[in-house]
């Protein structure tokens, strides 16, 4: 496809470097994710594609293994034209860490016709000597653009550290910061269900929501990732990102347009609007061995080989502290190893302010809105309806759902991986669904609070059965406010 290249920071690159090329991210999501869009004719004709790490390796090497890559992740029926994505392939073997390679990859980049885009999927201790060698080689001109791939530190503090040695290099509107959760479609229909619908607004609001609900629920324990997992633990690793994510997309006031600025501006209001969680208002849990699916799983001590006081699950009780929110709490609660994998928004809202039916017998219960995001894609409203019938013992109601199964609304549209959207915008050069600076600053300002209540309380997480819904005191934090989770 030819895609005309815009101009100023608008441009359209046609030079995509991977750093990480060989890591698990490139491997399950980034090449498959670039590979889809290359069969779905949306990739500039002239974009290469060179892929940079550690490990020694030819073109032709890299080329067979992002073969294995795209055979084992990427459906069969998403491959067309496998053979000329990987003819976009190129590699440069490249030791991030001293300045000695980076004149060499520059070289192997060559020049690009419109522009640059680089993508580092390293651990973040890379970062800052990543971006020294890339200053070194002249790879952080006016053309060029930078893509973050979490984790981006561990605490305010360290975060800064990396927001600062991006900063040197490069000008926030260059830098794209990735959380997947936003290039997911059911999470950026959220907006579209929120500001394109004249129903749901007007209610919106503290006046006629009870609470919200947003559950993040994994199957999986720990999987490879023990090192990273177990220095970064639950809050850290979902909720300081998708999950706060999820909530100010919830939250926010209506943007006046769907772009980065008007977006990205009411979603940071929202995040510094949380309100400090308070002792009592969070529960921690680690997992036992127990069964998921009918399946004996190990304890997270067992995988670990020894014991740790990371948590594997957190349940939060969250405030928004604005006009819109007064009172409404935001129930959080993510964690691995439960019975499914869900990840859901439910909407609660309150009940009518008086029943027409109460004389007749009947009972009413509140209308609740359930955004499925995975694996499910749909919306379920529930409402009140008539159980049929002639009435003589009185009237009797019952909820019904009103059910969107997305997949349905849309037949024959693909299901697409969150990377490629994201990977389609970071070569076009739309910031709208990358994080900004303010917002991942805003976002770990709370969480580093939380974790210093747990530290001044000596907090540690209770013991969970792998397949349960994380620890009893879980259930308790919502229910001593008379609301149970959904599930
Ligand atoms: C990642 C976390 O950001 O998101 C993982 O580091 C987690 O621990 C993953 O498993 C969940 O992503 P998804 O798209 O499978 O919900």
């Amino acid at each position: 496809m030819d895609v005309p290249s815009m101009t100023g920071d608008c441009f359209t690159a046609d030079r995509l470097l991977l750093f990480g090329a060989t890591g698990d991210l490139a491997q399950r999501m980034l090449l498959p994710s670039l590979c889809a869009l290359d069969a779905d004719e949306l990739m500039h004709d002239d974009l290469r594609i060179i892929g940079t790490a550690r490990s020694e390796m030819s073109d032709q090497e890299f080329r067979n293994f992002a073969r294995e890559a795209l055979e084992k992740y990427l459906p069969a029926d998403r491959r067309g034209g496998m053979a000329d994505f990987l003819n976009r392939l190129s590699y440069q073997q490249l030791d991030a860490t001293t300045l000695d390679g980076y004149k060499a990859l520059a070289e192997k980049v060559g020049e690009p016709k419109h522009g640059l885009a680089i993508f580092l999927s390293t651990a973040p201790s890379l970062f800052e000597p990543t971006i020294r060698g890339l200053q070194h080689a002249g790879l952080d001109g006016a053309n060029v653009r930078m893509c973050l791939e979490k984790p981006l530190g561990t605490d305010l503090a360290s975060s800064c550290e990396i927001n600062d040695a991006v900063a040197s290099a490069f000008p926030e509107d260059r830098i794209f910061r990735i959380d997947h959760y936003l290039g997911k479609e059911t999470v950026q229909n959220l907006l579209a269900l929120r500001f394109a619908n004249l129903m749901f607004e007007p209610i919106w609001n503290a006046a006629h929501i009870d609470h919200v609900q947003i559950t993040v629920a994994e199957t999986v324990g720990l999987e490879s990732r023990v090192g990273y997992y177990d220095d970064s633990g639950a809050l850290r690793d979902m909720v300081q990102n998708h999950m706060l994510q999820l909530l100010a997309l919830v939250a926010m006031e209506p943007p006046g347009h769907f772009d980065a600025t008007a977006v990205r501006d009411e979603k940071v209001k929202v995040l510094r609007a949380l309100r400090q969680v308070e002792k009592g208002e969070t529960v921690t849990g680690q997992y036992r061995a127990g069964a998921i699916g009918g399946q004996a799983v190990p304890g997270y001590d067992d995988e670990l080989g020894k014991d740790s006081d990371t948590e594997t699950f957190v349940a939060i009780k969250a405030h928004v502290d604005n006009w819109r929110w007064k009172g409404v709490p935001f129930y959080l609660r993510t964690g691995k190893r439960l019975p499914e994998r869900v990840t859901e928004i439910v909407v609660q809202f309150r009940c009518v302010p008086h029943s027409i039916f109460a004389g007749k017998g009947a009972t009413m219960q509140p209308n609740r809105l359930v955004i499925g995001i995975q694996p499910e894609e749909n919306i379920t409203l529930s409402l009140m309806a008539k159980v049929p019938g002639l009435d003589r013992e009185g009237i009797r109601l019952r909820q019904v759902p009103l059910n969107i199964a997305m997949p349905d609304a849309f037949v024959g549209q693909h299901r697409r991986i969150a990377y490629e959207r994201l990977l389609l915008d970071l070569i076009e050069g739309d910031q709208t669904l990358f994080v900004r600076r303010d917002e991942v600053e805003a976002q770990w300002h709370w969480i580093d609070a939380i974790r210093e209540g747990w530290h001044t309380q000596n907090l540690k997480p209770k013991t969970y059965t792998a397949g349960s819904w994380g620890p009893s005191a879980a259930i308790a934090l919502a229910e001593r406010d008379g609301v149970s989770w959904h599930e």
